[in-house]
């Protein structure tokens, strides 16, 4: 975690149970030589003290927008001047719709409207308070205006609920400013990067498709990182929930064909292939027009072979860098090397799938092979392999 050294980092608390875990956080900062102030809302005060986070910060905390002890008496300019970046941890539902409709009621709500530093944000929340379409649109416009925004997971919440809401661990976020810290990588910056993510549907009929569970969440993830280290970035993506990243450039498509295409027709413009998307090798022979009626009690399906994305890309641009994804249920390493080479690639990413893992979640693991290196990187989130995966590709890149 070098990049976080001297750096000066302020978090702000808003009032949410996961105020707590922020205690560790800035204890982890501060080992790791940055410089923390905190600033608390009055309702994070509620929930912990901020004498509390005097204690790990080892300065004074801020809570109040009226303060005859700062400086001028505009703490909120001093703080936001400051700031090398502000990481909201966590950030309730409330003070993100603060944030999203520029309401500047207190001291931290002022700062983050006055500061020019980057803005981070860890949501924390019971799953019906995230899922609420009003914190939804408050979350898409933040993302559309630059926020970065880290998690929520899923998993087991304080109020003894299941599900999306959870703050990412102390740990997770302390790695997570490290490499938004990270100097831009001059092997990346102003490259430009296409990127394929998310499944592809194949059509039976007008209503029934083939496809699978790819969410895009390990694709969308590549495609920030490679944005923060100063790429340009293209995106081509199957169906998904998400959003696209703030800044990154977005084609949808639906069927593996579409995809061939669009991709052979966008790599003549990158420097940078990276294939996660994960593509129907089939799809049916026949389209039916009309919806299948249910007539016979079996229903045969004739499959043709789809062609193949990384292999007519990597043979169509040999100067282009290629790294292609391997999702396997067995023999990880031995399938993952056997593609590197059969499609001439310059690096693949391999990741377990199945049995609870890889598709879906919000956590990954991968080994990263490429021609005379290989390296693994143990379970972390999406967005976090996202950013080794960025700086890999850029050290591997930059010893060519
Ligand atoms: C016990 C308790 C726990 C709460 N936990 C959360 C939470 O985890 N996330 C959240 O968005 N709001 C939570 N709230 C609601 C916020 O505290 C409330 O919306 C408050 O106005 C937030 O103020 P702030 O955004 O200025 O800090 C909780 C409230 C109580 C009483």
């Amino acid at each position: 975690m070098a990049h976080i050294k001297n750096k000066q980092i302020l978090i702000g608390i808003s009032g949410g149970i996961a105020a707590y875990k922020s205690v560790e956080l800035v204890r982890i900062l501060v080992r790791n030589g940055a410089r923390v102030k905190v600033c608390m809302t009055r309702s994070a005060c509620e929930f912990i003290t901020p004498l509390t986070l005097q204690a790990v910060s080892g300065n004074r905390v801020h809570t109040e927008l009226l303060d005859p002890d700062a400086e001028a008496a505009m703490g909120h300019i001093e703080l936001a001047r400051w700031a090398d970046l502000i990481l909201l941890a966590p950030a309730t539902a409330n003070f993100m719709a603060k944030l999203a409709h520029g309401i500047a009621d207190d001291l931290l709500s002022s700062i983050c409207l006055a500061t020019a530093a980057p803005v981070h944000l860890a949501p924390a929340m019971n799953r019906l308070m995230w899922a609420n379409q009003a914190t939804q649109a408050n979350y898409k416009l933040l993302q559309t205006r630059g926020f970065v925004i880290h998690g929520p997971a899923e998993g087991e919440q304080a109020c003894g609920e299941t599900g999306a809401g959870r703050m990412l661990e102390a740990q997770q976020l302390a790695d997570l400013l490290a490499a938004s810290l990270a100097e831009k990588n001059t092997a990346i910056a102003g490259k430009t990067v296409l990127i394929t993510a998310g499944p592809t549907r194949e059509a039976i009929d007008p209503v029934r498709f083939i496809s699978n569970r790819s969410s895009g969440k390990m694709g969308y993830a590549v495609a920030k990182a490679a944005k923060a280290a100063g790429a340009e970035v293209i995106l081509l993506s199957g169906p998904v929930a998400l959003e696209s990243p703030a800044g990154v450039k977005r084609y949808l498509v639906e069927s593996a064909k579409e995809m061939h295409q669009k991709a052979l027709q966008l790599a003549r413009q990158a420097d940078i292939f990276i294939a996660t998307a994960a593509v129907s090798d089939y799809s049916p022979a026949h389209v039916y027009e009309q919806k299948i009626k249910k007539s016979t009690d079996t229903l045969t399906l004739q499959l043709h072979y789809n062609p193949d994305i990384l292999f007519d890309v990597s043979h169509a641009y040999p100067d282009l860098f290629c790294v292609g994804f391997a999702a396997e249920t067995q023999d990880l390493l031995k399938h993952a090397e056997a593609k590197l080479q059969r499609k001439k690639l310059d690096m693949i990413v391999a990741n377990p799938v199945g049995k609870n893992k890889g598709f879906e979640k919000d956590t990954n693991q991968l080994e990263i092979l490429w021609q005379g290196g290989h390296l693994s990187l143990p379970e972390n989130t999406k967005e976090k392999l996202a950013i080794d995966l960025i700086q890999t590709i850029s050290r591997v890149l930059y010893s060519e």
